[in-house]
């Protein structure tokens, strides 16, 4: 998955960049997969680790993975402003990169759901409104996993693929935002919970002003 990376100069979303990455030049796309997909077994087994049939365990399990994903998540999400606004080596290189960031969150965002099936399994199920919005959120994300290849934007064609991408990159921070504002209004805020919650403001904060900027 990723945004701006259809030809054309296209990005997502209306959002694109000086020049879209040639797919020559990303060279870390299975790498950074690989890396979503790990980093989210090894949150999984360290918070399971002796408790793998206590719910508290699978609980734990399914906010680590969720933190990982939303790393991944937000390096995709923040590419495309980021090298516009700032652009230098370490922002054109996160550009270049981001189809596989976006792949490692949809890995990432996997292992999320293993764990909710594990913590289902194991005393508590998951109610209706997050049933819904987390399971359309799936599959919006397979959706875009799906079509992160240079052949399916060529099939689909750029505006399809647009539409596509960018509204389904903005659901997806939608509900990482509201999974964490109901998070920092509670009495006592994790510096974690603060800290996600407050980056994926300034993110969209970042694309409000690129277009802004872009349009001036
Ligand atoms: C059927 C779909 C989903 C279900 C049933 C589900 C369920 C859960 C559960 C049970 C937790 C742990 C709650 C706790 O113990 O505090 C959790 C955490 C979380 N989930 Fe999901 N989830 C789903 C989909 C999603 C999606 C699609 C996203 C984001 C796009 C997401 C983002 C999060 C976040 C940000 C957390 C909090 C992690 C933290 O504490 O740092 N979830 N989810």
């Amino acid at each position: 998955m990723q945004e701006g990376e259809a030809p054309e100069g296209a990005g997502h979303a209306g959002v694109s960049v000086a020049a879209p990455p040639a797919p020559s030049a990303r060279r870390y796309t299975r790498a950074l997969a690989c890396a979503g997909l790990l980093l989210a077994l090894v949150a999984c087994a360290v918070a399971l680790f002796g408790s793998s049939t206590s719910p508290q365990g699978w609980a734990a399990a399914t906010r680590l993975t969720a933190r990982v994903s939303a790393l991944f998540f937000l390096a995709a999400f923040s590419a495309s402003p980021l090298a516009q606004l700032w652009r230098g080596p370490a922002t054109v290189w996160l550009l270049r990169e981001r189809r596989g960031f976006g792949l490692g969150f949809c890995a990432a965002h996997l292992v999320h759901l293993g764990a909710i099936t594990g913590l289902s399994m194991n005393g508590e199920a998951p109610g209706p409104v997050a049933l819904l919005g987390g399971g359309l959120a799936y599959l919006w994300m397979l959706a875009m996993a799906f079509t992160s290849t240079d052949r399916a934007v060529q099939r689909i064609g750029v505006r399809r693929w647009r539409a596509l991408h960018g509204a389904g990159m903005y659901y997806l921070w939608g509900i990482f935002t509201l999974s964490y504002l109901g998070r920092v209004m509670r009495e006592q805020v994790p510096f974690e919970h603060a800290l996600l919650f407050t980056l994926l403001l300034y993110v969209l904060l970042l694309r409000i002003y690129q277009r802004v900027y872009r349009a001036r």
